[in-house]
């Protein structure tokens, strides 16, 4: 949601902001622009759609002398204020045209602030939120920009990521945020801002998290960093470990269809991080999860989207291994709802990005309300990573495709290893049961890899099904958690009507859907519920919904009530989730792109969903 890189250095500016954009495409935008300082002064080129359009726009212009100096910032903008266009596009810039700024995030009062600055004589052209930060910083400015920044930080309200250029301080950018990501990237002679790692990967890999309302002025050779109050405050850089090439396509025609492929490796790496091979115990006390956290007398899961669904998935595991009181809540549900709080609450985080909005509000009023916070993120370093007690990273690497996959899956191993262990430390699991499920969890990366290397099985299904009009997920228990996930995944990237319903509650509305332009796909891994899945799989067929059945390779239960069955690997019922739902993304990877879509840049959709 909305990326924005910067650029000082001695490389001309302007590519490198373009290529740094493009790494953050994935993101989701619709229009983009940069602004370059140069010889010429501030130019600022900017184009509502493809970035491929800016970059066409400028491409006739490097090297006649246009845009041609080594510090510049840019942006992708996804529209919140005011419509795409060229003209909301940013940069925005102030009257007299010597500060640009970029923004992610939303400012809540701009309204008050833009008539009041319309007072002093401030001319608007956009109808954006950020125009009024360009001009604020305009109206402190009496010719030092971090001063005028400084001052303008304390007049915004809501959320901000903030990269700023002045024409009469051309030696440096300035770096700002609030409850909006950015990185700084520290280089040999040539320092830079990004939204997101991968921009700056080229570049660096060393790399500056800015906290809550800390400042950056990156100068060619060196960075300063300030807070608020202007007081200069030092800071240590963090190593990126993970290769360039982790966030590259690598040969695959899709980022999702990569990452569909890189869950085997996801889940090992992420067990392995606890369990180290030829061990049966799980090791957590290394991220702070001692014996302390037995004493907890419930846990509240929160998230949004798909983090949701591991949290679902997370209320039965801690009921079921740690036998306590466990509730999942839809962040931005929970935000608004004046919850009850306990000192004695474990309050679980889960977020792929680490800065989705509503989660990070959710757990900051979990964390005023006494809560212990744990919190499960796919990003080191994330707003989410720094403000909880206790951190679990998933070590599944850079997820770029909107559509989350391996994230998820890697999501739930943390949850079970988690859940088993407080069962342990508990004392509800018994010795048995927990080798049994630490097995079971180390034979999943080689499971998920074997359903993989059967994925034409699922091609061929989609390519006989991808027109269906209405797509219905159905399951009980673990089942009924990953059918959430799976139907998101269809809708998210094939815009297929696609819903999930608890089968038992079939009868109870969802049926009078179904008829012969329908699917119905039911998850069928909780033996002990066969009976009732096979009455509702019959149900839907007498309304002529063709039907398929993802379930073990050694059950035939459903071979001649199903139109199709898919089988997977078998595995304990509670751990199934992990295994269901691989061949549920790629049947709607097949399915978007048999629809003649792009998985990876789903409409209307951010990857990381920054704002309100
Ligand atoms: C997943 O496919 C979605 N794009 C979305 O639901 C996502 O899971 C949600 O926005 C939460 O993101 P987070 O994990 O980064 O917090």
């Amino acid at each position: 949601m909305c990326g924005i890189v910067g650029y000082v250095g001695d490389k001309e500016a302007a590519p490198v902001l373009i290529k740094g954009l493009k790494r953050l495409e994935y993101r989701g935008y619709d229009s983009a622009g940069i602004a370059v300082l140069g010889r010429a002064g501030l130019e600022i080129r900017k184009s509502k759609g493809a970035l491929k359009k800016l970059e066409e726009r400028i491409a006739g212009e490097l090297g006649e002398g246009a845009l041609d100096g080594s510090m510049g910032i840019g942006h992708t903008r996804w529209a919140t204020h005011g419509e795409p266009s060229d003209i909301n596009s940013h940069p925005h810039t102030d009257v007299s045209g010597k500060i640009a700024v970029v923004h992610n995030g939303i400012i809540e009062n701009h309204a008050k602030l833009k008539s009041r600055l319309i007072e002093h004589g401030a001319d608007f052209r956009s109808e954006t939120d950020t125009e009024v930060i360009a001009h604020l910083i305009n109206f402190y400015y009496e010719g030092d920009i971090l001063q005028a920044v400084i001052r303008a930080m304390k007049r915004l309200e809501g959320s901000y990521a903030l990269g700023i250029i002045c024409g009469n301080n051309p030696d440096r950018i300035i770096a700002v945020r609030k409850e909006s990501p950015l990185v700084v990237g520290t280089g040999k002679g040539e320092n830079l801002i990004a939204s997101d790692v991968p921009a700056l990967l080229e570049y660096t890999r060393d790399v500056y998290y800015l906290d809550d309302r800390e400042i950056a002025v990156l100068y060619r050779d060196r960075i300063e960093f300030y807070n608020e109050e202007g007081e200069r405050r030092l800071k240590e850089s963090h190593h990126i470990k993970w290769d360039a090439a982790a966030a590259e396509k690598s040969g695959y025609e899709h980022f999702m269809i990569k990452e569909i492929h890189e869950q085997p490796k996801a889940l090992r790496d992420t067990l392995r991080a606890r369990i180290k091979t030829g061990d049966t115990n799980i090791n957590l006390e290394e991220i702070g999860f001692d014996a302390s956290w037995a004493k907890m007398e419930r846990v509240i899961i929160a998230a949004c989207g798909t983090a949701w669904h591991a949290g679902v998935i997370g209320k039965y595991a801690f009921e079921k291994f740690a036998r306590v009181h466990t509730e999942a809540e839809i962040a931005s549900e929970y935000r608004y709802r004046n919850p009850i709080f306990n000192p004695k609450d474990i309050f679980l985080i889960i977020s792929q990005s680490g800065e989705t909005a509503d989660t990070l509000a959710a757990m900051r009023l979990a964390k005023k309300g006494g809560a212990r916070i744990i919190a499960i993120t796919n990003v080191v370093g994330s707003t989410l990573a720094r403000e909880a007690d206790l951190v679990m990273y998933t070590l599944a690497g850079p997820e770029i495709a909107v559509a989350s996959t391996k994230a998820f899956t890697t999501q739930l191993m943390c949850i079970y290893l988690i859940s088993l262990q407080l069962g342990r430390l508990r004392e509800t699991i018994g010795d048995t049961e927990l080798t049994d499920h630490i097995e079971a969890l180390k034979r999943l990366p080689e499971q998920a890899e074997r359903i993989l290397s059967e994925k034409e099985n699922i091609q061929r299904f989609a390519s006989l099904q991808f027109n269906k009009s209405k797509v219905f997920y159905m399951g009980r228990l673990f089942d009924y958690a990953a059918s959430l996930e799976s139907a998101l995944k269809l809708k998210e990237i094939s815009y297929t009507h696609s819903e999930a319903f608890a089968a038992g509650e079939l009868k109870h509305g969802p049926i009078a859907l179904v008829d012969d332009t329908t699917l119905v796909t039911a998850l069928c891994t909780q033996p002990a519920l066969f009976d009732k899945m096979g009455s509702n799989i019959k149900e839907v067929k007498a309304r002529f919904a063709a039907t398929a059945v993802i379930t073990y390779e050694d059950v035939d239960y459903f071979d001649k009530t199903a139109d199709q069955v898919f089988r997977i690997p078998r595995t304990l019922d509670s751990l199934s989730p992990i295994l269901t739902v691989i061949p549920c993304q790629l049947y709607a990877y097949y399915c978007s792109v048999l629809r003649g879509l792009d998985p990876d840049k789903p409409r209307n959709l951010a990857k990381s969903v920054t704002v309100e």
